[in-house]
């Protein structure tokens, strides 16, 4: 990805759809100098997600599209972009695939969050398979989105222990805290 040039901080969109304890931890690094980008844009496919909540909070434009019709959200997406001069575009918890003809148009510019140590648990209910495969470490991950599900190149990944007392519950709130680090570190990386 390209240098930044002067002081201008590269403008990226986080689509969410619920919490958005990322995108908060996002918005919280941009206003960083050492950290090379802004949040421009917040994008949910439901009015119910909390995390919309930040978007009054910082004064961060939001957009609501809603899934039902893919190709027309995805013009309606493509559209707002361009308008905003986004170049990179961040996952945080979004629940929707987005489809071939937008990653393609995108390509190399979304990447995702993950919650576990890719190529392991790809997927859904990742801490819960996690433990009860036995696993002695969980993890997450942020990688390029590609048109297979959490399949793109990694960018980073951290890794904790899986203590015999944690449930999914306990290893999702320890794993997240680790996503609070690694995701804007991510960021930083492809864009320097
Ligand atoms: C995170 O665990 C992320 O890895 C996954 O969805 C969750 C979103 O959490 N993709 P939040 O909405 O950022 O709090």
């Amino acid at each position: 990805m390209k240098k930044l040039i002067g002081f201008k901080k590269t403008k990226i969109a986080v689509f969410i759809s619920g919490t958005g304890t990322n995108l908060k931890n996002l918005i919280k690094f941009s206003k960083l100098k050492s950290y090379p980008f802004s949040v421009d844009l917040i994008i949910s496919n439901t009015n119910k997600a909390e995390g919309l909540k930040y978007s009054k909070q910082y004064k961060i434009k939001k957009k609501i599209i809603n899934y039902d019709k893919k190709i027309k959200s995805d013009n309606k997406i493509l559209y707002i972009l361009k308008q905003r001069r986004i170049k990179l575009i961040c996952l945080a918890g979004f629940m929707k695939i987005l489809s071939k003809n937008f990653i393609k148009k995108f390509k190399g510019k979304i990447i995702n969050i993950h919650p576990s140590l890719l190529p392991k648990y790809k997927g859904l209910n990742t801490h819960f398979r996690a433990i009860k495969s036995g696993e002695k470490f969980a993890g997450c991950t942020v990688h390029y989105v590609t048109s297979k599900l959490d399949s793109g190149k990694i960018i980073l990944q951290k890794k904790i222990k899986i203590s015999k007392k944690d449930t999914a519950f306990s290893l999702a709130k320890k794993v997240l805290k680790k996503e609070h680090i690694i995701y804007p570190a991510s960021i930083k990386k492809i864009l320097n």
